[in-house]
């Protein structure tokens, strides 16, 4: 028996790249969304096309829309309750007042399990079907939040958030070097492709996460290096901040290039830390890795990235937050490397993926001279779903509404939230079917908030939010 939902799709389909995205933009205001009883989409297109011998239970969504459910390739676990935690001041400000005290106290099992429901509630609200979700130090809050994404039935990726050094504010998140390597490899043993028995077939992975370059030491990286090399066969990911503030001197880059004497913050995670030499011979980077942020890139960096298959989690909210500047969109993208988008919650107070690419919207156009671009909205689109979908790696299983992909998506009631409503009905004049189309997304993913989600699919089944 399939399913069939009814409504107004929009999704990216096929392989596009970035810049094609707009050409692979598909609308059907009476559109049809098959799915077998497994959870693989058999059919989408116009409704009245569809196979006529289906035997099929209608659900139909009126004038809702159905699109890919959102992915969010860089969201912090620990820092549920840390969104607009003042800081004053920039990254390293932040996290020594704001952030790493609030991570120590995921280390109590109580707390660590409401924070785990809560995170998982706010991500079934705001429609986020898939994560690569930067992790907690402590081994009991990972199993916490493993355990609810996959009591909802959330897609997810993560891995213990890995510090060996640091200040008195970081203490009670440190481990020794051993314990680094081996709570991590533990994690991987217990929860990598833990649903189904196969990384394959699952929705639950792990990853190897260590904070940033400035949290972890060159053995740390170096032992990270063996495990990794270890494991990647397997499909374990790769996750980490790169390049994200500036500030001379004492900022994040300029601090992590004078301790590993690198002659780039890349060459850290790439198996260069001591000059001139790959200790440990093992990279990070790879097509399952994903570095938050490459806000500061050189051109030797993006092409060592698209060269080795790393994606990028764009954070804009984030980087507006900490002031962190810019990445430079068309400069990045002309590498080839898969940018995605990412919530960076806490340092990015908005957890729905479409706030994310309302705002990089406004920065991008605002890029001075002719690095300005106005992204299409299809791109937009892309970049929360497809490409997050790429970035993780499983583009071959999700992200669009290709025949034979797992189906995640979205209903979105546009009557939930009355002025989205009444942009769409409103708002839209066109005169020709292409401009309508690109003004209903344009509109419908800036203007969409989280009350308007009404309903939030993964692999064809509804997914519930914990209580
Ligand atoms: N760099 C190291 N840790 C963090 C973090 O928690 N948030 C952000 N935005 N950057 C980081
Ligand atoms: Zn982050």
């Amino acid at each position: 028996m399939s399913i069939t939902h009814l409504g107004q799709i929009f999704h990216i389909a096929g392989r596009p790249a970035a810049s094609g995205a707009d050409a692979a933009l598909v609308w059907l205001p009476d559109g049809a969304l098959v799915i077998d009883d497994d959870g693989t989409i058999t059919y989408c297109g116009p409704r009245d096309d569809r196979p006529a011998d289906i035997t099929e239970t209608i659900r139909d969504h009126g004038d809702a829309f159905l699109i890919p459910g959102f992915v969010d390739t860089h969201i912090h676990f620990p820092q549920t309750y840390s969104v607009d935690a003042y800081g004053g001041g920039q990254l390293l400000e932040w996290l020594d007042t704001c952030i790493f005290p609030a991570e120590a106290r995921l280390a109590d099992p109580e707390f660590a399990a409401r924070i785990a429901c809560d995170f998982t509630a706010r991500r079934v609200a705001v429609g986020t079907t898939a994560a690569m979700v930067f992790g907690s130090a402590f081994p009991q809050a990972q199993d916490a939040l493993f355990t609810e994404s996959q009591r909802a039935g959330m897609r997810l990726v993560s891995g213990r958030g890995i510090q060996t050094v640091g200040g008195a504010s970081a203490a009670a998140l440190l481990t020794s070097e051993r314990d680094a390597v081996e709570l991590t490899a533990a994690e991987i043993e217990r929860w990598h492709g833990a649903d189904t028995g196969s990384p394959d077939t699952a929705l639950l992975h792990t990853a190897i996460v260590p904070r940033f370059a400035l949290s972890v030491t060159t053995e740390t990286l170096g032992n990270l290096g063996e495990l990794y090399a270890e494991v990647r066969d397997r499909g374990v990911y790769v996750h980490t901040h790169l390049n994200e503030n500036n500030r001379p001197g004492d900022g994040e880059i300029d601090t992590v290039k004078k301790l590993f004497g690198v002659e780039s913050y890349l060459d850290t995670y790439d198996g260069k830390f001591l000059p001139g030499s790959r200790v440990g011979g093992t990279s990070l980077l790879g097509r399952r890795t994903i570095m938050a942020h490459a806000v500061h890139c050189t051109d030797t960096e993006l092409h060592r990235m698209a060269e080795t298959g790393t994606s990028i989690a764009h954070c804009p909210v984030s980087q507006l937050f900490l002031g962190s500047g810019t990445m430079p969109w068309r400069r990045t993208l002309a590498t080839g490397i898969t940018v995605a988008a990412g919530s960076d919650v806490g340092a990015g107070d908005e957890w729905l993926i479409s706030r994310v690419l309302s705002d990089a919207f406004k920065v991008h156009l605002s890029e001075p001279g002719d690095a300005g671009v106005a992204i299409h909205p299809a791109e937009m689109l892309f970049t929360g779903t497809l490409a997050g979908a790429r970035a993780l790696d499983m583009e071959d299983r999700f992200g669009n509404f290709d025949v034979g992909k797992e189906a995640d998506f979205l209903v979105i009631e546009p009557g939930r939230w009355p002025p989205l409503d009444a942009i769409l009905s409103q708002g839209i004049r066109a005169d020709d079917a292409e401009t309508a189309r690109d003004q209903t997304l344009f509109a419908l993913l800036m203007g969409l908030r989280e009350p308007a989600i009404a309903e939030v699919y993964v692999r064809g089944r509804q997914v519930q939010a914990p209580d």
